[in-house]
């Protein structure tokens, strides 16, 4: 049994009662009786102890909307008053210089000037720097991964591609940041603008904090251990207080081949998923994925990278300190005393939430001093590691070499290799693991954190624990963290200790499946029920926007969800958006001002195939595959 997980003698019911506000458990029992879709709990009742909520009492959301009814075709859909705008596609030229796109012609030279495949992460930063623009920024978005299939003409899996056309996939990965600006028409991409970049896996980065310079990251690439290459698998980000972004490095292991019981730090390949049977084939070109030959190439993997969109000559910097697992994101706020915190997850089924704590503290302003003393705040701190008890109290496991178990005698010689292999120190630690952790957000309204956990149907019923309470879960779950209240209005991110509730239960509601039960406020209608959470964003008023990756396998589209998280409809969830057919919404993101909403199509087509694709979103053109988009939703009335 893993560490936090408890055995089937506490069952689902005890768990979920333990944990539930009683208020919206009552109303949820109400709304069992009124014989509609909603699957009754049994036994919920009057032992429960009366919950306050805290002092928010709801708001309206920043747009008002009549629901999109659940549905799956080959359009994206809207709500009536609000529509989009396409902004780039997959190979839409970014330079002055790039080519125009054809996918027949597709090179890796031209790709890595053009718009880069499967657009993730979207982090809207205004321009200038500091200010509260809503009508002039700098998008930077993530390309977290390539579907070759849908990329070219006859192929079906990825080991098919060629050389060039692995340039192609290679160069399709990693970020683009643009300048975009509001004008009568709508929203612009400025062309030719400076601020234009693309980020590749070949981009050269640099690794700092604790593990930059170990022994395991010197390689035939990097003889300091300290120079890297790239980044690849980025999933979500954030966007830091300062001006920067951090870019999340996911699914790394995917991209290697080679035998991994050959190689000297075996146990930490297995514990980070490589099997050596790689999705990519990578390795056959450049042999820098071949593990065999580079094992260290691996370790520069797995991390958060901090990207400064302003200058388009920085240098991206790998920040060790937040650990090395497949993070999903990580999104920073600033505690009462000044400290940067940074939220992360590991997005692996039975894998945990994190926490880093910076050393120093956050100086206000602008100005170049201010900025690069807070560029420098993610490079020392402290990572704590999540345990969950069933009491609804949250500890946070410092991962400090010589502390507890992370010592030479367990492996770790040093801070370096704690970091390095994140994962067992956190095993060790007894955290709780979880049904898939993705973005870990903080509500910039209330203060709490929200985690959204997408599913996890391998978790079995004598391995549920109090935030992963259902076994075979395949709708996912909203968590909320509740730092202790330093003052009024405050919150202390840097608390040893949380208190932690279940927003909601998602996945369709279905009477009398024990399995998968779910939780809504009640008046949430059957076009309101959403599953498999992923990314999510706020608005001014503290809604949360939530975007869904699995709701297809409930026969809907995946899309965009209004989910209230306080006062009397706190639960309450309606549709807004359904994503084209094979589609995810990712990256959800409003300009300041609420008036504009960036996100990121992925995968539109889902697993069909470039030749016979599920729907030809967003060109509807007969010579054009479907193409990841990024889009910009704004009210038309
Ligand atoms: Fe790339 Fe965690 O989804
Ligand atoms: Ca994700
Ligand atoms: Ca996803």
């Amino acid at each position: 049994m893993k560490p936090g997980s408890h055995d089937s003698s506490q069952n689902f019911q005890t768990v979920l009662q333990a944990r539930f506000p009683r208020r919206t458990f009552l109303q949820y029992a109400a709304g069992a009786g009124t014989a509609t879709l909603w699957g009754a709990l049994p036994g919920c009742s009057s032992e429960l102890q009366p919950h306050t909520h805290d002092t928010l009492s709801g708001a309206a959301p920043a747009w008002q909307f009549d629901t999109v009814p659940q549905g799956l075709d080959t359009r994206l859909t809207l709500p009536d008053g609000y529509d989009y705008q396409v902004l780039l596609r997959w190979g839409d030229p970014l330079f002055p210089d790039s080519a125009k796109f054809d996918p027949l012609q597709q090179t890796g030279e031209k790709q890595a000037r053009q718009f880069g495949f499967n657009n993730d992460y979207v982090g809207f930063l205004p321009l200038p720097l500091g200010s509260d623009n809503s009508e002039h920024g700098l998008l930077t978005i993530n390309h977290e991964h390539t579907k070759a299939r849908l990329m070219h003409p006859g192929i079906r899996s990825e080991g098919q591609l060629d050389q060039e056309q692995t340039r192609v996939d290679i160069a399709a990965h990693g970020l683009s940041v643009i300048e975009v600006k509001k004008q009568q028409s709508g929203w612009q991409v400025v062309k030719g603008s400076d601020y234009t970049r693309r980020i590749t896996p070949d981009t050269p980065m640099q690794l700092t904090g604790a593990a930059a310079g170990h022994p395991w990251l010197q390689t035939q690439h990097s003889e300091d251990g300290i120079a890297t290459l790239g980044t690849y698998g980025n999933c979500a980000g954030g966007i830091t207080p300062w001006g920067t972004i951090l870019t999340a490095e996911e699914n790394f292991d995917k991209y290697f081949s080679g035998d991994v019981d050959k190689l000297a730090q075996k146990d930490n390949f297995r514990r980070y998923g490589f099997s050596g049977e790689q999705e990519k084939n990578w390795s056959q070109y450049e042999e820098r994925w071949d593990l065999n030959k580079h094992p260290g190439e691996a370790f520069h993997m797995g991390w958060i990278v901090e990207i400064d969109p302003y200058d388009p000559n920085s240098v991206p910097k790998k920040r060790t300190g937040l650990g090395r697992f497949k993070h999903e994101g990580a999104n920073v706020t600033i505690a009462p005393d000044g400290r940067a915190v940074a939220y992360s997850g590991d997005d692996e089924k039975f894998e945990y939430v994190y926490r880093f704590v910076s050393r120093d503290t956050y100086k206000p302003g602008n100005d170049n001093a201010s900025r690069a003393h807070n560029m420098q705040l993610l490079e020392n701190g402290v990572l704590s590691v999540a345990r969950f008890s069933e009491n609804g109290t949250l500890s946070w496991l410092p991962l400090v070499h010589g502390k507890g178990p992370l010592t030479v005698k367990n492996g770790f010689n040093n801070q370096a290799e704690v970091l390095l292999n994140t994962r067992k120190a956190a095993d060790l630690l007894g955290a709780t693991p979880m049904d898939r952790p993705e973005d870990v957000d903080i509500n910039p309204v209330s203060g709490k954190v929200y985690v959204m956990l997408t599913k996890n149907d391998s978790r079995q019923p004598d391995a549920l624990n109090g935030p992963n309470p259902r076994a075979y879960n395949r709708g996912g779950q909203i968590i909320e963290l509740l730092p202790p209240e330093s003052s009024a209005q405050q919150r202390d991110h840097c608390a040893d200790e949380f208190r932690w509730e279940v927003l909601l239960l998602a996945g369709k509601p279905e009477p009398h499946n024990a399995q998968n039960v779910t939780f809504y406020h009640p008046d949430t209608d059957e076009n309101g029920w959403l599953a498999c959470p992923d990314n999510c964003a706020f608005d001014t008023q503290g809604n949360i926007w939530v975007t869904t990756d699995g709701a297809e396998d409930f026969g809907v589209a995946d899309g965009v969800w209004w989910v209230v998280a306080e006062g009397e409809k706190r639960g309450y969830a309606q549709r807004f958006m359904r994503a084209p057919v094979g589609a995810e919404v990712c990256g959800p993101c409003f300009t300041p001002d609420n008036r504009s909403f960036f996100c990121a199509i992925q995968h539109p087509g889902g697993d069909s195939n470039f030749d016979q694709p599920d729907t030809r979103w967003p060109d509807y053109a007969a010579e054009l595959p479907p193409r990841p988009a990024l889009i910009v939703v704004t009210q038309t009335r």
